[in-house]
């Protein structure tokens, strides 16, 4: 059997589900992206349209199908140290300014693969002697499957492709790589990185400031409407002065005011 069509009106019909729960705006998935996401799922529950497919998931009793569906259609591109030339940039940033109690949020986190990048920076300056003992990073996301997974700290190698060997001496935990082809984050490096829910719809909890904040690859999934909220929601735990990134591709995403563009996908909070 083919693969079924996914009609227009159903690819808004589904646009305007996930803008309703998540503001989640499609604008930027196309519906033959969205049609390959889920195809899968369709054969997997022996659907034969999309229609039904997003009849299933806009039901109270979606036996979790609805989170599966946000799930496909968010998941990206994951490896560690992506868009290398952010870290580069945060890593002469703390160099020069040398905090004593550095915190750093990533506010999309997902799996986790960016806060751990983030955290092995940190742990590198701290021996190095260019920031204080006291550090911490905080990695939230709305998806409890994920934060899960982040906490336990375990990827596939080819994702740690980013990482230098000699971090992931340092940093990766052997584990049996050769078997599983998993490595974990070594646990010193696990109790630094603290995984919360948080919707980025809301203020986040707690009273904390933040020396840099990652935002990467979500703002593209908001109506104009939510991420407006949601960068100011995100940018009042910036401390003046601090750095704020978001992939480069979605630069022109910040029109906030207040903020000075210092590279693709790096703006400074104006002190
Ligand atoms: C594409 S991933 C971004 C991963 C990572 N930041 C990167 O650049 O690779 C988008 C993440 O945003 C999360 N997300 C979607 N809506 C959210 C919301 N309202 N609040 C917090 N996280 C949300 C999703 O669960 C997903 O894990």
């Amino acid at each position: 059997m083919g693969l079924p069509e996914l009609r227009e009106d159903t690819y808004v019909r589904l646009g305007g589900l996930m803008q309703e729960n998540l503001g989640l705006g499609f604008a930027t998935v196309k519906r033959t992206v969205v049609a390959s996401r889920l195809a899968p799922r369709l054969q997997r529950l022996g659907l034969d349209s999309y229609e039904a497919y997003v009849t299933l998931i806009a039901t109270a009793d979606d036996g979790g199908e609805f989170q599966m569906a946000v799930d496909l259609l968010t998941t990206p591109e994951n490896h560690f140290f992506r868009e290398l030339m952010h870290f580069d940039l945060l890593e002469s940033e703390l160099s020069r300014v040398r905090p004593q109690r550095p915190r750093l949020w990533s506010a999309s986190t997902s799996f986790g693969d960016e806060a751990y990048s983030l955290a092995m920076l940190l742990a590198d300056l701290q021996q190095a002697g260019r920031v204080g003992a006291d550090w911490l990073v905080l990695g939230t996301d709305t998806n409890e499957r994920r934060l899960r997974s982040a906490a336990e700290g375990l990827y596939p190698q080819a994702q740690l492709r980013g990482v230098t060997p000699e971090r992931l001496r340092r940093y990766g935990l052997g584990g049996d790589p050769a078997s599983t082809g998993l490595v974990q984050m070594q646990a010193g490096l696990r109790e630094r990185v603290r995984f919360e829910r948080h919707d980025l719809r809301a203020p986040l909890h707690g009273a904390q400031g933040f020396d840099a904040i990652w935002l990467r690859q979500v703002l593209v999934y908001f109506d104009a409407a939510t991420r407006q909220t949601v960068l100011a929601q995100v940018l009042a735990r910036l401390h003046p002065g601090g750095l704020f990134f978001v992939g480069t591709a979605e630069q022109g995403l910040v029109t906030t005011p207040g903020l000075d563009a210092l590279a693709p996908g790096v703006f400074r909070k104006q002190v």
